[in-house]
């Protein structure tokens, strides 16, 4: 089996061999990006030669004696399969476009802590073995996210099927994804742990959030209290200043993509299908109707403040249980979603705060240059100011608000409703 991955020009080298010679990187530059580095050994000339050998997050570079790098072979998505243990002796072979090499070793120490860092590198075979199913967790446009039992722990994976890979361009997104996902690591986002490939899908091992999404949430609880959309909304601005610092763009925020976690009832922001790294002005029309900043909608550059919007609608929706473009169809709401004329009825919204009504004006701005940035919102005084009421206010409060959490439902077809949730890319607007 080939890694799916080896269809795209990942490596622009095309050499015709697993190493190839080294590229313009210095050896300091490669000690500096540096995941592991350890020896091992190689089967050559009809034996084992022990040598050093160093990981970075797309390359394995082959030391020499003079501790000098002498090889590289790229290996980013390349594909991994673990070899059985012979002799006291755990290998793993793994092939790129140009061939194959096998890297043994007898010590099970070292061999762990080379298969934990090349999953920050490479496509593993051997899902099966390592994974049993336990239940389905939900179906998405493109893929099946499934609960599996790993070693010791449980996991959201994923599935994609190879049919639903049959492009190049799909294949290409998904590469993103997944080196989108490699590069972050923050408590409030999915963790990627690693990438196996089967005969018939690529799977994502991902943290396994124990809620439901906040659109289920939200469908069958109603509204939440300002106290819980107060720790919700802190938590996702972090999870957003945080991908912003790392020049990455969700793009995609919406309540699907916010998931609960019942341990420590914290959130997490998952799905960066449709993430990209900040460019000089990204112009690519996507999102979801509804959700979307205007200025995408209007085919402008837009820049991280899109997410920021999003999360305004986020906020109008967890404290109000209804969209603020609401519509019979997709091509409605997109034109009032384009529009951006936002109402915050007394409704709806004289049970919240001024300082929540602000942040959520705000957020919401149609001009992305007054909107705030993600660390701009932290520091809104909704979230010291309201946390800082007296406890005794806020259980009143919380009460009375959580009355009200039977909520309407008739708005809550629209614009969530799941035939609206189709994400779009490129064209529906004109
Ligand atoms: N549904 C989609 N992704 C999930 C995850 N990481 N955990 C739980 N349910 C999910």
């Amino acid at each position: 089996m080939k890694s799916i991955f080896s269809e795209i020009s990942l490596n622009c080298s095309g050499s015709e061999t697993f190493w190839e010679g080294l590229s313009r990187e210095t050896f300091s530059q490669i000690k500096k990006n540096s995941l592991l580095s350890s020896y091992l050994c190689i089967y050559a000339s009809e034996k084992y030669i022990r040598k050093k050998f160093v990981l970075t997050s797309d390359s394995i570079y082959y030391i020499n004696f003079q501790n000098i790098p002498f090889s590289q072979a790229y290996i980013k998505l390349a594909l991994l399969e673990v070899l059985e243990t012979t002799k006291n002796r755990y290998g793993f072979r793994i092939s790129n476009e140009g061939g194959s090499q096998e890297f043994f070793t007898r010590d099970q120490e070292i061999f762990q802590s080379w298969l934990s860092a090349l999953h920050k590198v490479c496509v593993f075979s051997g899902f099966e073995e390592n994974f049993s199913l336990v239940k389905e967790l939900g179906i998405g446009n493109t893929a099946i996210v499934y609960l599996y039992q790993g070693q010791g722990s449980q996991y959201a994976v994923k599935n994609i099927s190879k049919q639903n890979l049959a492009s190049l361009s799909n294949i290409e997104r998904l590469a993103h994804e997944i080196e989108v996902l490699r590069s972050l690591s923050h408590p409030n986002i999915t963790k990627l742990h690693s990438v196996y490939q089967t005969e018939e899908s690529v799977n994502l091992v991902l943290d396994y959030a124990s809620g439901s999404d906040y659109y289920e949430k939200i469908m069958n609880l109603g509204a939440v209290s300002e106290t819980e959309a107060v720790k919700f909304m802190y938590q996702l601005l972090l999870a957003l200043d945080y991908i912003h610092s790392q020049k990455v763009i969700h793009r995609d925020v919406k309540l699907e993509n916010i998931l609960v976690n019942h341990e420590n009832s914290s959130i997490s922001l998952t799905d960066f299908g449709l993430a990209c790294f900040k460019q000089v002005g990204c112009i690519e029309r996507c999102g979801s109707p509804g959700y979307v900043a205007p200025e995408i909608l209007r085919g402008l550059n837009y820049g991280c403040k899109v997410d920021l919007f999003s999360a305004g609608i986020v906020m109008y929706s967890i404290l109000t249980s209804r969209s603020p473009f609401q519509g019979g169809s997709s091509d409605e709401v997109l034109l009032k979603n384009k529009n951006c004329q936002i109402k915050f009825p007394e409704k709806y919204w004289g049970k919240v705060s001024k300082l929540g009504v602000d942040l959520a004006k705000r957020l919401v701005c149609d001009d992305p240059r007054k909107r705030p940035s993600a660390k701009e919102a932290l520091r809104h005084p909704w979230f010291s100011g309201f946390l800082a009421i007296p406890h005794y206010v806020r259980t009143k409060k919380r009460q009375k608000v959580k009355s009200k959490t039977i909520l309407p439902r008739k708005p809550l077809e629209s614009p969530f409703s799941k035939t609206m949730k189709l994400v779009f890319k490129c064209g529906l607007v004109d």
